[in-house]
């Protein structure tokens, strides 16, 4: 039936109509890669929240939640690395004095070349690319630059400055009160929600009587002060992680890493991802704490980009804070004598995963949009804009719809409404036509609709809608809560 068409352009416009998200300080013309989340999509998102957090939490009895500060003590920035080394090699253009990550640089020019058909010119550059970067090459990154002609989006000019490195951390002061060093007020706003867990590593294992394998998960904002951020909610400067940090025994890393690959694919799956829209794409350089690292790629509507990171790191993170806290951050296997093998005190190994919230509802929101077409019975063209998004995590699960604003009909919706709220979100509506608020339902992707009208006085019953389908059935108003709370379980 339907006609499809999946625009992304469009897709931010909905996006920004119906309540889902806004440009930040919109008011006073924006400020460029920071958003807010309306009324819907705050929900949305907490909703994915939520569902990440149930799946890490309660469904693994291994695997606690925890909720550290954005603020950490500057020490931990220079013990996890991230002082000396989370920068990215950029290039500035001379004549627009525009700044440019070489890799998204390199990477929008493969992206140009493929939608002219130039697939064999895209993999090249971008081969060449990887094998640059991780060599740290950067002469040979402004070569592979100029010698393809990649010019500036702002000046169309290929007038490149050499490749340098930049940190992508924000810094900030801290306290009222000026330090002798001004160095010793600044703090970090920080750009992982790892690092807060490495340093609770001891105070959750004991408190929590934790017994290697076991995780440690966290929800919470991180900043980067990323050069060029595009894409809309793709890339920020203040985002959303989900992480996951597995602490493992020496030696057994591997293994967990390739359990966890497979086991968050599988949960994407599970959040109506199709499996052919979600690939790995192993790192070929590695973060300055990775012995193996891959990416979750998802086909995002401008192509195959980073949706979560799985990454094998080492004992590294708890090695390096033992080192700068000179504190002892090490875990005591009980089981070393079952298994006879040599363990006792040791700083485990680490198996993460990383999903930016963000992203991944950016993949659900471009997932579930969709334009569709069709002629009706009598011959007439219809149309609606819809948002498929899974019944369990859709922002509001039904819309109460009394068909007129009178006859006792609203008081019968509102009895429905106080008994569903509890259970579910709802919304009551009584203006407009029923077709116009329909429609207003599949654009903001509310997957039920219950309508009263008089028959609902005679016998009870009323009207269910589905969203996807359009079909309608008349059910039991008794019926209504045990049905949709079956559709979200
Ligand atoms: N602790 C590991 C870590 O931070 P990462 O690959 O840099 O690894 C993990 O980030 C995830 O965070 C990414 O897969 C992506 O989903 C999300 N992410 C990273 N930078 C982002 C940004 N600027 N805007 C939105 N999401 C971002």
């Amino acid at each position: 039936m339907a006609n499809e068409a999946n625009n992304f352009q469009e897709l931010i416009s909905h996006c920004k109509e119906y309540g889902y998200i806004f440009q930040s300080s919109e008011i006073y013309d924006g400020l460029a890669a920071v958003y807010d989340y309306g009324q819907n999509g705050a929900q949305l998102k907490k909703n994915i929240r939520d569902y990440w957090w149930k799946s890490m939490t309660q469904l693994h009895d291994n695997i606690v939640g925890i909720d550290a500060a954005i603020f950490m003590h500057p020490t931990t920035w220079k013990a996890s690395g991230h002082v000396d080394n989370f920068s990215d090699p950029m290039i500035d253009n001379k004549d627009s004095n525009k700044r440019y990550r070489v890799d998204h640089l390199i990477e929008g020019f493969a992206d140009e070349q493929r939608t002219t058909g130039n697939d064999k010119l895209a993999d090249e550059v971008l081969a060449s690319m990887d094998a640059l970067l991780a060599k740290d090459d950067y002469a040979g990154l402004k070569k592979l630059i100029e010698d393809n002609n990649i010019k500036c989006a702002v000046s169309k000019t290929a007038n490149w400055t050499d490749v340098r490195q930049f940190n992508l951390m924000f810094k900030t002061e801290f306290g009222a009160v000026a330090a002798d060093n001004p160095d010793d007020n600044i703090v970090y706003l920080r750009p992982e929600t790892a690092q807060g867990i490495f340093v609770n590593f001891l105070n959750v294992q004991k408190t929590g009587r934790m017994k290697i394998p076991f995780g440690i998960a966290q929800t919470g904002k991180a900043f980067r002060n990323e050069i060029v951020a595009r894409q809309f909610i793709f890339r920020m400067r203040e985002f959303e992680q989900m992480e996951m940090q597995f602490f493992v025994r020496p030696g057994t890393q591997m293994e967990w890493y390739n359990f966890w690959s497979a086991e968050r694919k599988k949960w994407h799956e599970s959040l109506g991802i199709p499996a052919g829209k979600l690939r790995f794409h192993d790192h070929v350089k590695l973060a300055h704490y990775a012995d193996a690292a891959l990416d979750i790629e998802f086909e995002f509507p401008f192509g195959w980009k980073e949706l979560e990171g799985i990454h094998s790191r080492t004992d590294f993170d708890l090695k390096q804070h033992q080192e700068f806290s000179k504190k002892k951050i090490q875990y005591f296997d009980n089981d070393l004598k079952e298994d006879g093998k040599p363990y006792g005190n040791y700083i485990p190994y680490v198996v993460e995963t990383s999903v930016g919230l963000d992203r991944l509802f950016l993949t659900i929101i471009s997932l579930a949009y969709a334009e569709e077409k069709w002629t009706k019975e009598d011959g007439t063209e219809d149309s609606r804009v819809v948002l498929k998004i899974p019944a369990k995590i859709a922002p509001t699960k039904l819309a109460i719809l009394p068909l007129l604003k009178k006859d006792g009909l609203p008081e019968i919706a509102r009895e429905l409404m106080n008994d569903c709220k509890n259970s579910f979100m709802c919304f009551y509506e009584e203006k407009d036509a029923i077709g116009k608020r329909y429609r207003r339902m599949d654009a903001i992707g509310t997957p039920f609709c219950v309508t009263i009208d008089h028959q609902t006085k005679e016998d009870n019953t009323v009207t269910i809608r589905y969203r996807d389908t359009m079909t309608q059935e008349r059910i039991a108003i008794s019926e209504v809560k045990n049905l949709v709370l079956e559709k979200i379980s």
